[in-house]
């Protein structure tokens, strides 16, 4: 297994053959314990309002320029069922964040009619996933005793200062790491994530933030390169990183998936947003998700959180795939081995 010095040196070095062996290898391995299946989760983008204000995204607060739309309960349900039809059987709900008792409330409400799309049939209906942002501990339990069963929150930077250089004061890391223990400890099949490529991130970060997806035992990765939003402040700071967001996000996913072989990884609208071979390179590099965007077209060019966000229709997505010999596995909900491993418990719905 690799040191920490090891990584480091890999994460800095430009020697594209070092890039090329690191994906082989991975592949290799990856092909063995996980073999060639992709799993989809249904991205429904239903609400840009924001109470936050994180100096890299689009949809920030203060950004007046966004046009703030929240799709209605019906307009939701029916993207869901039409996901169905197709054969989804997952779906990830984001949104801005709100941590308003109303808004909480109402998404319980999606959750649960969700939940009802197929009872009383002996199929296993929807597996939902949340991306809704920093909640109580309270309001976490009731959006899983509705129902819900993954959350993903990413740490964007798990170094304490370089994450407070993306966010305003108010918004503090410790809070961040609190939100993801509790969803640990309510039960939640959990990811985080981070950016890559940020102002003033290196190698050591990157690193560290291995380290912390180690610690936090994470189910669940999404990794993307940091793309500038000319409407948010961090794109108008002086500093770059050494770092090249397209290579590192691949570095770093095939070396996610060597250490932590059996969580699901996800590769990013971002990852296929930078690069026109995002999506290929970054299942070869080892993830075994992809996410694509349900959210209707009307709503979509208010929800840039960076620009020029891609969006790759799932016939697309299925024939890239194809091309490199991985394969859609339709009417599954693709759990991560790892939490079941962790509970000790069987996948139900293997
Ligand atoms: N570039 C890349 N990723 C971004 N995100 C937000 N803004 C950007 C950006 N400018 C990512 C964050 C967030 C996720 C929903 O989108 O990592 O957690």
């Amino acid at each position: 297994m690799k040191d920490r010095g090891n990584i480091t040196d890999l994460l800095n070095s430009k020697d594209s053959d070092e890039l090329k062996a690191l994906i082989d290898d991975t592949e290799s391995i990856r092909r063995q314990k996980i073999g060639n299946k992709i799993y989809l989760r249904g991205l429904v983008e239903f609400s840009n309002y924001c109470d936050r204000d994180c100096l890299y995204c689009g949809v920030r607060n203060s950004n007046s320029r966004v046009v703030r739309y929240k799709m209605d309960q019906n307009e939701i349900i029916a993207i869901i069922k039409s996901a169905y039809q197709q054969g989804y059987r997952s779906v990830c709900l984001q949104s801005g964040e709100t941590d308003s008792a109303a808004g909480v409330i109402w998404l319980t409400d999606i959750v649960k009619s969700i939940k009802d799309i197929n009872s009383g049939t002996d199929e296993q209906g929807i597996g939902i996933t949340l991306c809704v942002g920093e909640l109580s501990y309270r309001q976490y339990l009731e959006l899983w005793e509705a129902g819900a069963h993954r959350y993903l929150l990413r740490i964007e930077s798990s170094d304490r200062v370089l994450f407070q250089k993306l966010h305003p004061p108010a918004q503090r890391y410790e809070k961040r790491v609190e939100c993801l223990e509790a969803l640990k400890d309510i039960g939640f099949q959990v990811g985080t994530g981070v950016m890559i490529g940020l102002p003033g991130q290196n190698a050591e970060h990157l690193v560290k933030d291995i380290e912390f997806f180690q610690a936090l035992d994470v189910d669940m990765l999404g990794m993307g390169p940091y793309i500038l939003h000319s409407d948010a402040p961090l794109s108008r700071t002086k500093a770059r990183s050494i770092l090249d967001p397209y290579t590192t996000t691949l570095k770093m996913i095939a070396l996610a998936r060597s250490l932590m072989p059996e969580i699901n990884i996800v590769a990013s609208t971002a990852l296929q947003t930078i690069n026109p071979e995002g999506l290929k390179m970054g299942i070869r590099a080892g993830a075994n998700i992809v996410m694509p965007v349900l959210t209707p077209p009307r709503y979509r060019d208010q929800y840039l959180l960076y620009e020029d966000k891609k969006h790759t229709a799932l016939q697309t997505i299925a024939s890239e795939l194809a091309e490199i010999e991985y394969q859609i596995e339709t009417h599954k909900w693709g759990d991560p081995v790892h939490y079941f491993r962790r509970l000790g418990k069987e996948d139900p719905h293997c």
